[in-house]
């Protein structure tokens, strides 16, 4: 996989989702299905758009003990689905047993990548409601290192932090980056944003695009804005 655009399709149910997926008429972009969407409706949903040929990233964002971790990872292996998450606050032990879980009998996984901070929190809210009082590149850095020692492929963090992070991984390790948006948009609850352009300057490798064409009125223009201004 290269660098791609990834779409956030943060819908409510199914029937919107493929009324928004049908108006892609020649290309198949890489789909993310987040929380809402999954426990709306379930497995079958990413079935069937990996049956329509899309890619997906599954965002479920797991943190819990390792074992349940470990256990709910062997679940979603049994989906086709191309990259899926945990938070790294969870620990380098139950990132490993993520990949344990995730792990195939033959051998192949999805990729697995950590949560750092979520784009939606900024320094002063991580020191006020968390009561971390490192700077946001340190706890990014940081959570990035044990994601790489627990054996993941990368961290999704904000597109702010994508070259530290691959200063300090390698230019290997993944960084797939929400928080994207033109000047001309509203950043909504997203507090550390960058262009597709920038994101690119940057060296992220994914970028995660949900709202700004989602909520567009020409969803594939804005879509292809995105490919063109960051893949090519
Ligand atoms: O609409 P917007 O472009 O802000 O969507 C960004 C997507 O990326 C959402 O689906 C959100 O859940 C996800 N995300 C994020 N920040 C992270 C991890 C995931 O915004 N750190």
């Amino acid at each position: 996989m290269g660098k791609d655009v990834i779409i956030a399709c943060d819908f409510a149910s199914a029937e919107e989702t493929f009324a928004f997926l049908d108006r892609f008429e020649n290309e198949k972009p890489f789909v993310k299905i987040g929380m809402e969407l999954f426990y709306a409706e379930g497995p079958e949903i990413v079935r069937e758009i990996k049956r329509r040929g899309h890619k997906v990233f599954l965002d479920l964002k797991l943190h819990d003990i390792p074992n349940t971790v470990k256990n709910s990872m062997g679940v979603l292996s049994k989906l086709d689905i191309d990259m899926t998450n945990v938070h790294a606050t969870g620990t380098i032990a139950m990132m490993q047993a993520a990949i344990e879980g995730l792990t195939r009998p033959d051998g192949t996984r999805p990729l697995l990548v950590a949560v750092t901070q979520l784009t939606s929190t900024d320094e002063a809210t991580m020191k006020k409601d968390l009561l971390i009082e490192r700077s946001m590149e340190v706890v990014v850095t940081h959570y990035a290192m044990n994601a790489k020692r627990a054996g993941l492929d990368g961290v999704v963090c904000s597109p702010k932090e994508a070259s530290f992070v691959h200063d300090l991984c390698g230019k290997a390790f993944l960084t797939v980056t929400p928080g994207v948006r033109f000047p001309e948009d509203d950043a909504g609850d997203q507090k550390r944003v960058m262009t597709p352009a920038e994101a690119k300057a940057i060296g992220s490798d994914y970028i995660v695009v949900g709202r700004p064409i989602t909520q567009a009125e020409d969803p594939v223009a804005v879509y292809r804005r995105c490919v063109k201004d960051f893949v090519d």
